[in-house]
């Protein structure tokens, strides 16, 4: 029926008292497989066998109940239903809101005594809700949507009222606890109220919510502890909560079926089927933590077949000891089971395996630095000698070296003085107030938040970026910059800078202005990451800043376990740092010079350089290394422009050893 011959009335009653709202809890919710009870076990084996734990990951979020044991960390949630997504958001997001704007619309939509219809009364009348119930959700659902386009609530706003409405409305919803079914013949009376949600007023601000395939999200982050808790069986979130999802998305999709379920197969989980344990062995291998706690518990082959755990005993201990040393903790605990099913000596259990991978897990560095090495890392760090006490990176750039290699300290050198002052300020400031203080720098600069609110907001497409938009604040936060105006962020602006730039990248003039135009990308979550990772690793190793020319370089101190690392501008090729004063000859000749000092001295060396290319060979260096070890390292910069615009050449790249 056309919603015009439906319409029936508004009317909003009263304002109730605001301070007679209810507030909401995270575990103020039912879900499969919830581990809220289960905190105290699961926090009791981290205490008590994890050290050094900063960052915590939790990828099968659900509800997020675990995640929000760890809220004295910085914690990354993520889950392939977006309902539970945007709970994370309004349990985790670091983003400000207004508690004071959520109690007042919240107070409305209580008020909201009867509405014209909507897809939510059309759809799901006496079903799950009564047609009254489905009037008032598909009402709040659409006026959260609406402002939120209006600009007047931002996203963590957004994600609270919406989290607000799925609690409320899961509270009343006619069901045993998920959506497969509704009961028939019930009265369907029950008043729909929501209330405020309360998170956790201290977040960390580097705290990232996801909502992807976990399988896909774990090759990108680097994390402390990872918690893992699957699907154990065949039944499907999706298929479990298909109605919060559809009030979630807010997609109107048709739907079908008893139960009038939307087309959800783009939301299956693989470990709710016959592949859940390929799936999982993949996870395992691209994890990068230290530590990885699993819940899964012992119903394999007991209760119904939907029941039945769908990864074995067996393959879950070779998969998680092919990474580290394991040990399993048990606890007795109430079943899942669909309650037709009587199942004894149920436990529930979690694994935690410390990895055993001796290398660190490899992060990037924050900066774009044009000749970067984090590409070639695979290859170079196996090269580097077993035991290093003291590592020197003499051209540190960006610190994607010194950052991930193994050694008891590293000194990184760079005379870019202000790479020194930058990682410096990372270091004592630390994650959480970084990103505080970039977001006031781009709230203050009026700078884009794709992440935030997608490309649309600001007329920009993906493919074009988002320069037209950011040139205006991004000349005017450069100009401030360069002027110095006692900037109370100095270093910070420099790095939101180089963020905003062209390619990322850093480059002054001969005035040490800062000097490259606007970009196309912005702070988004990929760069939060990078840069929290970052700086979190900054601050956990035995690492010193220095700035010096590398002919200035103290290097006394260095022992016959020591290795100094040198990848210096190239001489036969062009990069952006080395446009003002370009490597020369002599620079070259001294370096080698340098290097052969410390082969007398019996201290080990490692210089990345290429031997040749683009038709170029550097002949001073191809003499000079006929002395030394020459290890060719098969990589071609494809997507970088740091040697040559021309993409096809594969520069000779190797590592010239003297051990
Ligand atoms: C056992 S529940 C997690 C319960 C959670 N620990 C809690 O306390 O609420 C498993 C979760 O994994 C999610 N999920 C299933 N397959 C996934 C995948 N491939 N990627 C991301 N999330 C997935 C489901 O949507 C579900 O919320």
């Amino acid at each position: 029926m056309p919603l015009a011959e439906r319409v029936v009335y508004e009317s909003v009653a009263p304002p109730l008292e605001r301070s007679r709202l209810k507030t909401t809890h995270i575990n103020n919710r039912r879900y499969l497989g919830n581990k809220y009870k289960l905190l105290p076990f699961i926090t009791r084996v981290v205490a008590e066998n994890c050290k050094g734990v900063n960052v915590v990951a939790d990828i099968f979020a659900g509800t997020g109940a675990v995640a929000s044991a760890f809220t004295d960390k910085r914690l990354i949630t993520n889950d392939n239903l977006y309902s539970n997504y945007i709970c994370h958001l309004a349990w985790f997001s670091p983003q400000a809101y207004s508690r004071d704007k959520i109690a007042r619309l919240i107070t409305r939509y209580n008020t909201v005594m009867s509405v014209v219809d909507n897809y939510m009364s059309l759809t799901f009348a006496d079903t799950f809700f009564s047609l009254n119930n489905c009037r008032r959700i598909g009402y709040i659902r659409e006026d959260i949507e609406t402002r939120y386009l209006d600009g007047e609530i931002n996203e963590r706003e957004r994600a609270l009222l919406i989290t607000s409405l799925l609690y409320a409305a899961d509270k009343i919803a006619n069901t045993c606890g998920h959506y497969d079914a509704f009961r028939q013949g019930v009265e369907l009376d029950r008043h729909l109220e929501l209330s405020v949600p309360s998170p956790s007023e201290n977040l960390h601000s580097g705290n990232i919510c996801y909502n992807e395939d976990t399988n896909e999200l774990v090759k990108r982050i680097t994390v402390d502890l990872v918690y893992i808790d699957p699907p154990y069986n065949s039944r499907q979130y999706c298929d479990a909560y298909h109605l919060l999802e559809n009030i979630a998305r807010w997609e109107k999709p048709s739907v079908s079926g008893v139960a009038r379920k939307m087309d959800r197969s783009a939301l299956k989980s693989d470990y709710c089927t016959n592949k859940a344990t390929a799936a999982f062995e993949r996870l395992i291998q691209n994890i990068n933590a230290r530590y990885i706690l699993l819940s899964y518990n012992n119903m394999a082959q007991k209760g119904n077949d939907r029941s039945n755990a769908k990864i074995s005993d067996t393959d879950i201990m070779r998969a998680l000891s092919a990474k580290g040393d394991v040990s399993v903790f048990k606890r007795d605990y109430k079943p899942f089971s669909a309650g037709k099913s009587d199942i004894d000596e149920h436990e529930e259990r979690l694994f935690l395996c410390v990895s055993k991978i001796k290398n660190r897990v490899i992060i990037q560095s924050p900066l774009n630095y044009t000749g970067g090495k984090f590409k070639l890392l695979p290859q170079i760090l196996p090269r580097f000698p077993e035991k290093i006490d003291t590592f020197l990176d003499l051209f540190c750039g960006g610190g994607d070296v010194g950052v991930n290699v193994n050694a008891d300290r590293v000194i990184f050198n760079d005379s870019c003085p202000q790479l020194f002052y930058l990682f410096n300020t990372f270091r004592n400031l630390g994650s959480s107030h970084v990103l505080t203080m970039i977001d006031d720098i781009i709230t203050r600069y009026g700078l884009s938040r794709s992440t935030d609110h997608g490309y649309k907001r600001y007329g920009c497409k993906s493919s074009s970026g988002l320069s037209s938009f950011n040139r205006e604040p991004f000349i005017k936060l450069r100009a401030d910059f360069n002027a110095k105006n006692n900037y109370f962020a100095y270093y910070i602006a420099l790095y939101v800078l180089i963020v905003y730039a062209f390619n990322n990248q850093i480059r002054f003039n001969a005035k040490g202005e800062f000097n490259l135009p606007v970009g196309k990308r912005d702070f988004n979550d990929k760069m939060k990451a990078k840069l929290t990772a970052f700086i979190d690793r900054l601050r956990e190793g035995n690492y010193r800043f220095t700035s010096f020319d590398f002919r200035e370089v103290d290097t006394t101190e260095l022992t016959s376990i020591s290795l100094v690392y040198c990848d210096p501008p190239y001489l036969i090729t062009r990069a952006t740092y080395n446009e003002q004063d370009g490597w020369n000859e002599q620079n070259e000749r001294d370096l080698l010079g340098l290097l052969d000092s410390l082969n007398e001295r019996r201290i080990r060396f490692a210089l990345s350089n290429v031997l040749a290319s683009k038709g170029q060979t550097n002949t001073i260096l191809t003499e000079w290394a006929k002395k030394y070890r020459i290890i060719h390292l098969n990589h071609s910069y494809g997507n970088s422009n740091y040697h040559t615009k021309d993409k096809t050449d594969s520069a000779d790249e190797v590592l010239i050893v003297n051990y």
